[in-house]
């Protein structure tokens, strides 16, 4: 298959390898982390090969310029991520950046001058796979991140947010609500590997998506504190163990979520003191909650919580449950979904998704909008997720029409 004339494949081969695990074949590109510089250095070098004036805003967001906005002629921003979960895939965040340069490409292959800027930007941290917030880079942009709870954010092995930022060589005291920047930023539209199988469905066999909407939805960390005692001597009874607590909140909490045709999944847990022949003292664990309304999500985790102490009475230990980051319902901007709509193709297919994305942070400070491209097996956050190139490619051409439009205005 021809290229489309776009950048996209160079563009996609030299990230591809950044950060890559070899035994896995999984990303794991935390924030501030080598292979976090290496994926920022692979995005100045794309921004320096097309003479693209190239920043990393206070928040440590990229940022590389096609002209000079200002608040008399705001951008047009396109763009997404660059970090990764823990054995995430390679599309997740990546596709957004590359089909960013390579749309813009399209653009001038084409002759077009805009009427206004073009940026390309890469957010920090949009995973949280480190920090345990998501979203962290758009977040403090916004303003709905308090810098100081942004600073001393710790990873596993207690290192700060700030520590880790400073000794990438980036200044954590300039974290913060960046309105001068927001005065400048006219539009934001993000483009997406899909993370479900919506478009590869029969009804609908679309290559490309535009997003509707994103599910509320939260971190929430459960400690559960028992007794530390031997395996062997102490009897079945004598037990105060946090496990049982755990293992049974992990099925009540599925079984509500099934039940509310909500999400709910434990996919961290830290075991204290993690012996093969003790019981522990405590479990830590990290729920990850998402529903259709923000009153279904509080309800689920409530309930969560409430059928948790439940248990811990029964088992004599105790449970304490804290909201790490939750992130409201996003309906996206209407007119520019559907200018986005227009611009994509007739028929193209409004999606719900259940995934969160700097896109949903942003839309509280400017208009935002979504392309998601087709996954044919729907799997994302791991390895086995993918995209077909000539889906990519027609994700791009899609994307370099939207911005053509807004562009235009
Ligand atoms: C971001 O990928 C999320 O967790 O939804
Ligand atoms: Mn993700
Ligand atoms: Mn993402």
């Amino acid at each position: 298959l021809a290229d489309n004339g776009s950048g996209f494949d160079a563009l996609w081969s030299a990230l591809l390898p950044v950060g890559r695990d070899a035994s896995t074949g999984g990303y794991r590109r935390y924030a501030w982390s080598d292979a976090d510089l290496a994926a920022r250095s692979w995005f100045e070098t794309a921004a320096h090969d097309r003479g693209l004036g190239v920043e990393t805003d206070r928040n440590g967001n990229l940022w590389a310029w096609w002209g000079t906005a200002s608040p008399d002629r705001p951008a047009v921003v396109t763009g997404s991520h660059l970090d990764s979960v823990p054995d995430g895939g390679a599309y997740d965040g990546p596709l957004g950046v590359v089909s960013a340069f390579a749309a813009l490409d399209l653009l001038r292959d084409q002759g077009f001058r805009p009427g206004r800027p073009l940026a390309v930007a890469a957010f920090a941290d949009e995973e949280g796979a480190r920090f345990g917030v998501a979203c962290v880079g758009s977040r403090l942009l916004a303003g709905v991140l308090s810098p100081e709870a942004a600073r001393a954010l710790r990873d596993a092995d207690g290192v700060s947010l700030a520590e880790a930022m400073a000794s990438a060589g980036h200044d954590p005291d300039g974290l913060g609500r960046d309105d001068e920047r927001l005065a400048t930023l006219g539009a934001y539209v993000e483009l997406h590997v899909e993370q479900g199988r919506a478009l590869a469905t029969a009804e609908a066999d679309r290559p490309v998506g535009v997003a509707a909407a994103i599910w509320p939805h939260g971190r929430y960390r459960l400690t559960f504190e028992g007794a530390a005692d031997h395996a062997g001597t102490t009897r079945m009874d004598d037990r105060r163990d946090p496990m049982l607590t755990y293992a049974e909140t992990v099925l009540s909490a599925r079984k509500r979520a099934h039940l509310r045709g909500a999400r709910a999944t434990f996919g961290r847990v830290r075991v204290e003191p993690n012996a093969t022949n003790a019981v522990p003292a405590r479990v830590v664990a990290w729920l990850d909650a998402r529903a259709e309304s923000e009153e279904a999500l509080a309800t689920l985790v409530d309930d969560v919580r409430v059928r948790a102490e439940e248990r811990a009475a029964r088992d004599g230990t105790t449970v304490a449950l804290t909201a790490e980051s939750v992130s409201p319902a996003v309906v996206f901007d209407p007119a520019l979904r559907d200018r986005v709509v227009e611009a994509v193709g007739p028929g193209t297919p409004l999606l719900p998704t259940q995934a969160g994305h700097d896109a949903g942070v942003l839309a509280a400070v400017l208009p935002t909008a979504m392309l998601f491209v087709r996954n044919p097996t729907g799997v994302s956050h791991s390895p086995a997720e993918r995209a077909e190139r000539a889906d990519c490619l027609v994700g791009v051409e899609a994307l370099a029409r939207v911005l053509r439009a807004e562009l235009a205005r």
